[in-house]
């Protein structure tokens, strides 16, 4: 006899892992993957080691927030020991491949002299042998190129490495997720699983469709020691019900950070999709997975940062993502990794790479790629995309962390598509420098002057005021700040109102106020319904894409 069909909890937290810390985009691209487990992980692990007290009380430190200290209690030394020494031993092919990529830099700077690159192969380590191309940039600077695919299907794509955890949670708070590992703790439940098992669907499924125990704990074989622990993620009180949109208008909605969901009766599409949980008080108003459609028709991905792409809230709904978005590139370079080849390899389904001033089209609405330049540290990294989502004669930009270096360049997109209705527009102007996130990636040593010059920086306020009067929105709302509580995990960002981004910002909202234009920062949450005909607007500019 089976029992009663049951729901899952809505704080029922769906954490990836990668040898146990949190999974993000480069942690499953397996050159990037090597780097980060040898340069990030392993590093922050013999800091701990070494000194945990420095650790700890880096972490009290706000100056010190989104660094390199792992916020944990010194007492759990062993336990990192522990994590290090199965590091050591299950990545070792990892390990080999990242200080082979370092051999490879040395031995272009030695010998690549602007002659034929031919002799060089048989110096390639030979753990990448067959794996990456050499060639010369137009200046005689040499570089290599990896065969990316074939990396995936090689001992350097490492499935066996990703696990999940599953807990409820009752607030927002976690450590920095970059450099804090999730070790072993009472109510947290830990199944050795890949991304691409279809077991995490069906779980995500029961938060609507109820199903009895037994099914899903079969699909998710849950070890008897854990069943009581498994249990309790369940419960047998429907969820609210979702009430799909059936008006005429377009409905926006901002989830928090770059998250947005636009919405027609006939198309739905997330931006950036980062969900919060629900079913505990958090006191401020948001929107979360209960108000998500059934369908989800396109899932736009503006670029490969960690708070732009979050399998946590991916996975859980891929079963209900019809296409997914990604920005286009193959030029296989270690800090530019294929993102749609990624999703490809974790078991999204319909994943579409888009390319600059690429459209495509869906019922009355086209979606298309619009340059990003910036907010990458001047690293030659083409995975990153703005957004022109057109629905009927409507018109929405989504700039995500772009930093507008050359107007010129938005005013040349918009002899081509006119003027907009709405801009979102990011304004983290005083981004992490490059080592922040692109460090482990490095392997010859950059001076601090100029680690510190390369920053990961989005528009200020001069910036966004050229966008703004280049295609001469009606609304503009400054968004992907960080701020939500429920993004501090991945984005350590915490702002006073004497930071530089809100210092901007308000003063970019204000100038469009007094140009009377709707502006507003966007934090929380906010709805926001459009007509899809334009009745009181001329457009200076026709469009003709
Ligand atoms: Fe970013």
């Amino acid at each position: 006899m089976t029992s009663k069909p049951i729901y899952l909890k809505p704080n029922v937290v769906f954490e990836p892992l990668i040898d146990r810390w949190y999974a993000w985009s480069h942690l499953v691209s397996p050159a990037t993957a090597a780097m980060n487990i040898t340069c990030r992980h392993l590093k922050i692990m013999e800091s701990f080691l070494l000194s945990p007290e420095t650790h700890a009380g880096a972490v009290m430190n706000p100056k010190m927030r989104g660094g390199p200290f792992m916020d944990l209690p010194t007492g759990r030394v062993a336990e990192i020991a522990q994590l290090k020494q199965q590091t050591l031993q299950h990545q070792n092919e990892m390990i080999g491949f990242a200080k082979a990529v370092k051999e490879l830099d040395d031995m272009l700077a030695a010998e690549a002299k602007g002659f034929q690159l031919e002799e060089l192969y048989a110096k390639i380590p030979p753990v990448l042998q067959g794996y990456v191309e050499l060639f010369y940039d137009r200046n005689n600077h040499p570089n290599f190129r990896f065969f990316e695919s074939l990396l995936y299907n090689s001992p350097y794509y490492k499935k066996s490495a990703q696990s999940m955890a599953f807990w409820i949670t009752n607030n927002d708070h976690r450590p920095f997720v970059l450099s804090t590992p999730r070790l072993d703790e009472p109510g947290i439940l830990h199944l050795e699983m890949a991304f691409d098992n279809m077991a995490i669907d069906e779980l995500a499924k029961m938060k609507r469709v109820p199903q009895p125990i037994e099914y899903i704990r079969r699909l998710m074989t849950i070890p008897g020691s854990q069943e009581e622990l498994f249990n309790s993620f369940f419960t047998e009180d429907q969820p609210p019900v979702y009430k799909k949109y059936t008006g005429d208008k377009i409905r926006m909605r901002y989830f928090g950070h770059a998250c947005i969901l636009v919405e027609t009766k006939d198309l739905s599409i997330l931006v950036d999709p980062l969900i919060s949980y629900y079913g505990y008080d958090s006191g401020i108003q948001h929107f979360s997975d209960i108000d998500l459609p059934d369908v989800i028709d396109y899932v736009l991905i503006t670029h490969n940062h960690q708070d732009h792409i979050l399998f946590e809230t991916l996975l859980p709904l891929r079963h209900k993502i019809r296409n997914i978005i990604v920005p286009r590139t193959n030029s296989g370079r270690l800090e530019d990794p294929d993102v749609k080849m990624m999703f490809d390899n974790i078991g999204f389904r319909n994943v579409t790479a888009i390319g600059e001033m690429e459209v495509l089209s869906y019922f009355n609405a086209t979606i298309m790629g619009i340059p990003f330049t910036g907010e990458h540290s001047d690293l030659n990294i083409l995975t990153k995309s703005c957004y022109l989502v057109r629905i009927g004669e409507f018109n929405l930009l989504f700039l995500a962390d772009s930093r507008i270096l050359e107007p010129i360049l938005y005013q040349h997109i918009h002899r081509q598509v006119g003027d907009v209705d709405v801009i979102f527009i990011g304004m983290e102007c005083d981004g992490a420098p490059l080592s922040w996130l692109y460090g482990p990636l490095i392997t010859k040593k950059m001076s601090r002057e100029q680690d510190r010059s390369r920053r990961l920086s989005g528009s200020d306020c001069t910036k966004g005021l050229s966008i703004v009067e280049i295609f001469k929105p009606r609304e503009v709302y400054v968004y992907a700040m960080g701020q939500e509580p429920w993004v501090e995990f991945i984005s350590s960002i915490k702002y006073t109102d004497e930071s530089n981004p809100i210092v901007e910002s308000n003063q970019l909202v204000k100038i469009c106020e007094s140009r009377d234009i709707t502006a507003q920062r966007l934090y929380g949450e906010k709805e926001i319904l459009y007509e899809t005909k334009k009745t009181a607007r001329l457009l200076t500019s026709p469009g003709n894409y």
